[in-house]
């Protein structure tokens, strides 16, 4: 089986000190670093866009996983690859052509992601598996960090696992991940989770670290 990878979401730490909060989850443990971008259309918030990423970048060596809340998404996925993104993840919905979207991210050299909305069937990625390098199921409606694991998204997560099946895809999932429920999500399927405020709690490198170690041994 493959390890398990913790992914902070920045979207939880304070904004106003960025570069050293993602100094402190480097240094804590975390695996991927991820990037909850929002334009207040997709989805009911606005957080940050291409230059925050760039800022960001001198800051740590992890892998940077973006993920893209925003429509239409083609017109800023080169922006997101330039600012330095390893990984670029795209919703279903994000359209108009989600295929052409993971086409364009492999084009721009970058990992291609795909998210399943917490109403979206995993029937909805059959057509492009073969493009995708990672697949994010929400497990909360996009749009803000703080809230409740949605548990029907379990099965989906095995849904997903069962499509994959062998292909080296990331399985990743996203929203109200915690100490707690972090043992059903790996056991339902999942790789790589994500964590906002069950990482960020706390407010210290020390907090952070023993926060990431409680997800990973649970
Ligand atoms: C929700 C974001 C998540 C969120 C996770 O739109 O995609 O990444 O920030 O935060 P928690 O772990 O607090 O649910
Ligand atoms: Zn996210």
């Amino acid at each position: 089986t493959r390890p398990l990878l913790i992914a902070p979401s920045i979207l939880a730490s304070d904004f106003s000190r960025l570069g050293e909060e993602l100094r402190a989850i480097d240094a804590a443990g975390a695996d991927y670093i991820h990037l909850d971008i929002m334009d207040g259309r997709f989805v009911p918030n606005i957080s940050f866009g291409p230059d925050i990423v760039k800022a960001l970048r001198p800051h740590s060596k992890k892998v940077f996983d973006t993920h893209l809340m925003i429509t239409p998404c083609d017109p800023y996925l080169e922006a997101f690859a330039k600012a330095g993104s390893d990984i670029i993840t795209v919703h279903v919905e994000s359209g108009p052509h989600v295929h052409r979207s993971l086409q364009a991210i492999r084009a721009l050299g970058k990992k291609a992601g795909v998210t399943l909305n917490p109403g979206t069937p995993v029937s909805t990625i059959e057509n492009v598996i073969d493009l995708v390098d990672l697949i994010l199921v929400m497990s909360v409606n996009p749009g803000f960090g703080g809230q409740k694991f949605i548990t029907s998204q379990l099965d989906k997560i095995a849904q997903v696992a069962a499509l994959a099946n062998g292909r080296p895809i990331d399985i990743e999932v996203d929203g109200g991940v915690t100490a707690e429920n972090a043992h059903q999500v790996a056991r339902a399927g999942a790789n790589v989770l994500v964590a906002g405020s069950a990482v960020f709690k706390g407010g210290t490198e020390a907090a952070y670290r023993a926060n990431i170690a409680a997800i990973r041994n649970a």
